[in-house]
């Protein structure tokens, strides 16, 4: 299938530099969706989660107390009470995740919740903790029973003390990870690069996974309805971060977040097609299962979901015509892009709200030109 990619970058210069690239891929892209589990009680069970087969990674949210010399403490809203031993029934969920080729994650962190670490002893002890309550390491009491997780993610949001050591959390996580049995790392960064409680870890420590969160935090996720915003960050984050996949972290419905969402038609059109072009591109990750359940935006995004919305939308003849603001400079540089038809794009970028320069692209016979 011969795929249709435009890539946007701005620069400071003076104008907009506006760098239109076509690749021809015979490959039909597949985007992994990771979610967020665990916070809302209508969301379904793990097991129901797992068996839409819209998702390649569930991470738990959240083991939201621990450190410090605190007891550590999970809080899965009311799926299941751990205080009695009752979470020990999501081993089944788990393993159920597991045999569809699903990997499941345990969020430490979260907004929420009473979580740091004190010393280098301390993330030692955190992590034997870890390691034996939840992962491949042997504990009396489990709280998810024998299911072994396939990984830790950190959704560090708040900060105590100077000195955060999340750098040697990870780093004695990582020494469990053998070829016979792999402990994967995640992370869930604010999209301000570099980000404030992780900057450190992600410079030091290999992540597997990196769900960049591109929500509630204007000035780089969707809020002010530019989108250049959000490809810049985007563009910094993958240049700046050579190792493990990078993911577009989105709230699943507009009630997800205080701000962020993206329509999954713009996501479909337009994000997705630049964004897949970074080497480390991974997918996009969703916040939360309770969200995408009642809005179907991971149904939607699937990419071959995403390919026949277009046709649907554009196949006949009654197309409408669809404008998306891109972004803007000054207060009189816009810049946009339309999508017209299944097969032709055009780009407008306007200056002081006089057409500057439309492009228009159209499939050819032998891929796509100008
Ligand atoms: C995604 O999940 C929904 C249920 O939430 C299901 O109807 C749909 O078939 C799934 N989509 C794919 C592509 O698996
Ligand atoms: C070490 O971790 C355990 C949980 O495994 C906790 O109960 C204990 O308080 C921690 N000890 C210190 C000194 O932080
Ligand atoms: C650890 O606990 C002590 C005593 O409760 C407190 O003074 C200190 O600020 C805490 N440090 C961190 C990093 O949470
Ligand atoms: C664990 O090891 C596997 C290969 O054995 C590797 O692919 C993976 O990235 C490693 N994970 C971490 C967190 O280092």
């Amino acid at each position: 299938m011969i795929r249709i990619r435009i890539v946007l970058y701005s620069s400071s210069l003076v104008l907009n530099l506006l760098i239109i690239t076509f690749l021809v891929s015979n490959a039909d892209e597949s985007d992994n969706i990771a979610i967020y589990w665990g916070q809302n009680d209508n969301e379904g069970t793990l097991t129901e989660t797992c068996a839409t087969e819209n998702y390649s990674y569930v991470i738990i949210a959240f083991l939201n107390k621990f450190g410090n010399g605190t007891t550590p403490e999970i809080n899965l809203a009311n799926h299941c009470d751990p205080s009695s031993d009752d979470c020990t029934k999501l081993s089944t969920d788990i393993k159920n995740c597991q045999r569809k080729g699903i990997k499941v994650l345990l969020s430490i962190g979260g907004a929420d919740g009473d979580y740091g670490l004190a010393s280098t002893d301390d993330a030692k002890n955190v992590s034997d903790y870890l390691w034996n309550k939840f992962l491949g390491g042997n504990s009396f009491s489990r709280p998810f029973g024998d299911a072994i997780l396939d990984g830790i993610d950190f959704d560090i949001e708040k900060s105590k003390g100077k000195q955060q050591y999340w750098v040697e959390l990870a780093i004695f996580l990582k020494s469990h990870n053998t070829s016979t049995q792999n402990l994967y790392l995640s992370a869930a960064p604010q999209c301000p690069f570099p980000d404030g409680q992780l900057g450190a870890t992600l410079d030091t420590v290999v992540f597997d996974y990196v769900w960049i969160q591109f929500y509630n935090n204007p000035g780089c996720d969707y809020s002010q309805r530019v989108i250049n915003d959000l490809l810049d960050s985007w563009k910094q984050w993958t240049e700046s971060l050579t190792t493990g996949k990078l993911f577009l972290g989105l709230p699943a419905s507009p009630a997800a977040a205080g701000s962020g969402y993206v329509p999954a038609d713009l996501l479909c059109e337009i994000v997705l097609p630049v964004i897949r072009m970074s080497r480390n591109y991974g997918g996009v990750m969703l916040w939360t299962t309770y969200n995408d359940k009642q809005s179907g935006y991971s149904n939607y995004i699937k990419s071959s979901l995403c390919t026949q919305q277009k046709a649907r939308e554009c196949g006949g003849n009654d197309c409408r015509h669809k404008g998306y603001f891109l972004g803007r400079r000054s207060s009189s540089e816009t810049l946009y892009m339309l999508y017209v038809r299944n097969e032709i794009y055009f780009v407008i970028y306007c200056i002081c709200n006089k057409i500057f320069m439309i492009l228009v692209y159209q499939k050819t016979s032998g891929g796509y030109g100008l």
